[in-house]
Order: C-alpha cells, then sequence, then structure tokens
C-alpha cells in the first residue's frame, strides 16, 4: 500500500457500495416462527413506536420552509427528490434500504401521520455514504432538528411543549455527531421513582449545568456482546432495562414504560447479535502480518483481541482523553439508576466510581470514526500521532479516508468567521469546547515510526 501522505485529502476514496441484504422488506407481516427475537427487535425498532410523537410526518417535510436563506430558497426550487435528501443532508438523517420509503430511519411512524423519534437516531449511522446497521451516527445534529422543529411550530402558533418544572435544561450538542443523550436522560430520571413511576419532585439533588452536559460519541452496538459493562466509562452492567431509561419520557406514564419490557427484550436481542461490518476495500497481507505484531506489543493489553477482550477500564488521569464524561456525571443519578427498576432494583451490578474510560474492542473500528469517546479525532492517523491532531476541523459527509482509516476531515486554523446559520457552525468540531478535547490516548508513549503505524493500520482494518 502507498505511504500515507501528509496531506489529508490527497488520497481520499469514496467507498465502494457496501453489499447491502436486497430488500430485507421488514415491514412485510413475517411468519412469528420463522422470525427470531433479534430479528424482532430490529424490526420492531423501525416499526413500533417507543416514546410519544415528536412530531408529525408533515411537519418533517416542511422544516425547509424556516431553513435561513439560501437553503429555503434552494429547498423550495428543488424537486421533492432533492428536497428529501437536502432535510437528510441538514440533520444528519439518513434512508435506509430496511424499510423502504422517505421516512428517516431516525423515526417510527404510528400510521396516524405521527413520527417518533427512535434509538436508531444515534444509533443507526452511516460510514462512506452507506447505512450500516448498529453503527452510531456520527453525523447527527438534533440541535438543528430541534431548533428547527421549535421555529415550524411558533411560526403554525403551535404552543411548545412545556420542560417540567425544577428540572435543569439538557442542551443538544454544539458540534455534530457526539450527542447530550446524557443530559436528557438525567433529566428523565429525575422524574421516575424507583418503580419508574412519573413523579412531580426530583429523585435525587439537582445537577449542576456541567453535570447536564456531557457530549459522547454513539458507541456501535456490535461491540455490545464482548461486554459485561455498558457506556463510555462502564458504570453499569449490561441488560434491557438500564437501556429503558431512554424511552422514560416525561409525557409517559410507568405502566407505558413498563408495559414495553417485553419489546426492549427483543430490541436488546438484536443489540448483542449485530456484527461488525468486514472492511470493503482490499489489505496487503504482508502488512497486516507486521501490524500484527506491533498491535501484540502496544495495544492488545488494554484492547484484547478477537474472543479475549480483557474490558480494562482506565483511569482519566493516566488515559489523559477529556475527562468530562468520566468525571461530571452524577453519582446520584448513577445510583438511582442502579437501585431502581431501570436498574432491576439493585440486581444490575453498579460501578459508580470507575473515574475512567473502557478499553472498548476494536471491532469493525474501522468503521467507528471519529474516535474516542466524545469522537474528537478523525482518524486513526491522527489517533496515533497525537501532537497532529487537528484543534478545529470539519468533515465531508460520505467521504472516507482509507490510508488514514477515518473520515475524510479538514483541519482549519479557526471558525471561518462569516459562519452565521449555526446549522454551518456545528459542522466544525472545536476541541477548546468543554467535554471535546482531543488530548491523551498518547500509545505506545513514546510514539510510533510512521511504518509501524502504517502497519498497524492495515491490521486494524482486519479486526
Ligand atoms: C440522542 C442519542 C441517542 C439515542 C436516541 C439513544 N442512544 Fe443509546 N447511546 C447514545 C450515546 C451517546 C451512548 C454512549 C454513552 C456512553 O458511552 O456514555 C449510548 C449508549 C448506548 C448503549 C451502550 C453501548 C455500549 O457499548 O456501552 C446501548 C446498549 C444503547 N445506547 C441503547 C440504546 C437504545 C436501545 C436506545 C433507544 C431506546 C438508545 N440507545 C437511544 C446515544 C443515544
Ligand atoms: C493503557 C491501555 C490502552 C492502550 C495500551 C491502548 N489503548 Fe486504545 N483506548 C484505551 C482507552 C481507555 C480508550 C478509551 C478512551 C476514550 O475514549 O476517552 C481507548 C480508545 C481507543 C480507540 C477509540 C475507539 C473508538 O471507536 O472511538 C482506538 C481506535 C484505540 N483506542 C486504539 C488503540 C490502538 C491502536 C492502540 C495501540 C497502539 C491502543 N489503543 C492502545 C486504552 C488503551
Amino acid at each position: 500500500m502507498a505511504a500515507v501522505p501528509t496531506d489529508r485529502h490527497a488520497r481520499t476514496v469514496v467507498l465502494p457500495l457496501l453489499a447491502v441484504a436486497a430488500a430485507t422488506l421488514l415491514l412485510a407481516p413475517c411468519p412469528a416462527a420463522a422470525e427470531t427475537s433479534a430479528e424482532r427487535g430490529y424490526r420492531l425498532l423501525l416499526t413500533l413506536p417507543l416514546v410519544p410523537p415528536t412530531l408529525t410526518e408533515a411537519e418533517y417535510f416542511d422544516l425547509w420552509q424556516v431553513w435561513p436563506e439560501p437553503q429555503r430558497a434552494a429547498a423550495a426550487a428543488a424537486p421533492p427528490a432533492e428536497r428529501r435528501r437536502m432535510l437528510l443532508e441538514r440533520y444528519g438523517f439518513q434512508e435506509t434500504p430496511d424499510r423502504p420509503g422517505p421516512i428517516p430511519q431516525q423515526f417510527t411512524p404510528d400510521g396516524k401521520g405521527n413520527l417518533s423519534e427512535n434509538c436508531l437516531s444515534c444509533h443507526g449511522g452511516p460510514v462512506g455514504g452507506k447505512v450500516i446497521r448498529g453503527l452510531g451516527n456520527s453525523l447527527i445534529d438534533l440541535a438543528t432538528f430541534y431548533e428547527d422543529v421549535a421555529a415550524l411550530r411558533a411560526e403554525r402558533g403551535i404552543p411548545a411543549v412545556p420542560w417540567p418544572e425544577g428540572v435543569p435544561p439538557a442542551p443538544e450538542s454544539p458540534v455534530r455527531g457526539p450527542n447530550n443523550a446524557w443530559g436528557g436522560a438525567i433529566a428523565l430520571l429525575l422524574l421516575r421513582d424507583g418503580n419508574a413511576d412519573r413523579t412531580d419532585t426530583l429523585q435525587f439533588p439537582a445537577p449542576t449545568p456541567e453535570q447536564m452536559f456531557l457530549p459522547t460519541k454513539t458507541p456501535a452496538f456490535w461491540l455490545s456482546k464482548r461486554k459485561t459493562r455498558y457506556y463510555a466509562d462502564a458504570f453499569i452492567g449490561k441488560s434491557h432495562r438500564d437501556i429503558m431509561q431512554f424511552i422514560a419520557s416525561f409525557a409517559y406514564s410507568g405502566e407505558q414504560i413498563r408495559a414495553l419490557e417485553e419489546p426492549f427484550r427483543d430490541i436488546y436481542a438484536w443489540i448483542n447479535a449485530v456484527e461488525a461490518p468486514p472492511y470493503p476495500g482490499p489489505v496487503d497481507p504482508a502488512l497486516v502480518q507486521r501490524g500484527r505484531l506491533v498491535y501484540l506489543r502496544d495495544c492488545v493489553a488494554c484492547h484484547g483481541i478477537a474472543d479475549s477482550y480483557p474490558e480494562r477500564v482506565i483511569p482519566v488521569a493516566e488515559v489523559g482523553t477529556d475527562p468530562v464524561r468520566a468525571t461530571d456525571m452524577p453519582r446520584d443519578f448513577k445510583l438511582h439508576l442502579g437501585e431502581g427498576w431501570f436498574g432491576e432494583n439493585g440486581a444490575t451490578p453498579l460501578y459508580p466510581d470507575t473515574g475512567g474510560y473502557v478499553a472498548q474492542p476494536l471491532d469493525g473500528v474501522w468503521a467507528t470514526a471519529p474516535y474516542l469517546h466524545n469522537g474528537s479525532v478523525p482518524t486513526m492517523w491522527d489517533l496515533l500521532t497525537p501532537s497532529e491532531r487537528p484543534k478545529i476541523w470539519s468533515r465531508s459527509d460520505a467521504g472516507y479516508d482509507l490510508a488514514r482509516l477515518g473520515v475524510e476531515a479538514t483541519a482549519h486554523a479557526e471558525m471561518p468567521a462569516d459562519l452565521t446559520d449555526p446549522a454551518e457552525r456545528r459542522r466544525y468540531y472545536r476541541t477548546d469546547l468543554r467535554g471535546f478535547g482531543n488530548q491523551g490516548h498518547a500509545y505506545p508513549p513514546a510514539g510510533l515510526p510512521d511504518a509501524d503505524k502504517r502497519a498497524l493500520i492495515e491490521f486494524l482494518k482486519t479486526l
């Protein structure tokens, strides 16, 4: 393979079409006996609304009407298919071959014209322009989406649903990709008692504004099967119950949440059945062999290999990556989650004080860029070259950099001064923002010669 160029644009290619199982037709009624629990789980994600409606289908397709110019005029003039594409692009949504039609995989329709945001809003994403089942969505921009929904409704005189009194706000992320799912979950759990019933009194002390903003990248679901514990700091044992916290909408009764337990057993089965996607390009076998030796020397102790996964949690002070996610999540939230219904009343193991980050399995790591728990490093080459990681960067939506292994990114010396549309500003990753630092993970500490980096990257493609 050719040398990795110093110019990060030079060898970017768009990935070849990944094989997509032709027309899985998940909407077609399946004979119950033929469907496994995991298959049912994935079908349910796309067909069963798990939260109250987020917006109507008509509202979704009208969102362009509140865009700033010139995007609004361009959308107004565009044919319907092109306008659909513009909607997907603005919010980081995708249509999926698994559910043909114009509704993005991020939403589940109820058949009455309403759309409910689903788990795939963050947990369904593309690489190189192709949707991969179970990949975290590194393009998602929920801040822009919710701002546009609010603007459209304001224009139409539809009153906003009030945020419950006493619950601190959970801001959306100012950068695409990493999201504040935790701020949302913490807000929801503040008003759920130990039986998952809705209350009006805070169930643990109100977190500070800092504790309500814990930007995190969405991990790939295919890592789940290797793990015994979930989340970047591995604070709780994995179970179908603890992922139900994400549907504990303020509008739901406890009964409505508990009634969804059976579907969640299937969804959990699917999450643990998802397979890592094989690398779609050619690899150089001799270089892979060399890279394997580098991996066995410098990486395997923490990340493991194949079925031998040590699930090590490395203290923040040692790994040195951005500390916010590991240190600022309210301990009271973790205890409340673990002790209540979502933690099977204490039966799910809880590790509230890990103070570090788990070294993920690296299966399918070619597809999970940008890297680290906050998605701050666009390529593997950058990860292996700490002193040269870009401080401000933007990326293309569909380009993939096969040489550096990661997203096709451009480094910037500073934020462009003339960007007024917040949606455009969110396309710039700014590592100076709290929670978005790109430091740390300098392994091996002395660094690797470029030839070793190239070999290691070739090996990582095969995981
Ligand atoms: C707003 C975005 C968002 C939505 C919606 C969302 N998640 Fe997540 N999810 C995340 C993020 C971000 C993480 C990583 C959190 C961390 O590591 O601390 C995560 C982590 C997880 C994990 C743990 C994975 C691991 O390897 O540690 C599971 C399982 C999961 N989510 C399931 C779900 C399910 C099921 C739903 C739907 C009910 C859902 N999520 C909805 C963003 C989201
Ligand atoms: C001392 C333990 C340790 C060693 C050695 C180590 N890592 Fe890591 N690695 C971690 C931890 C902990 C994280 C999570 C850090 C974070 O996300 O903030 C991580 C994260 C990563 C990620 C990010 C995964 C993703 O999808 O975002 C990659 C890629 C990675 N490591 C590759 C490597 C490679 C390649 C090597 C060998 C050169 C290596 N690591 C050596 C502990 C280690």
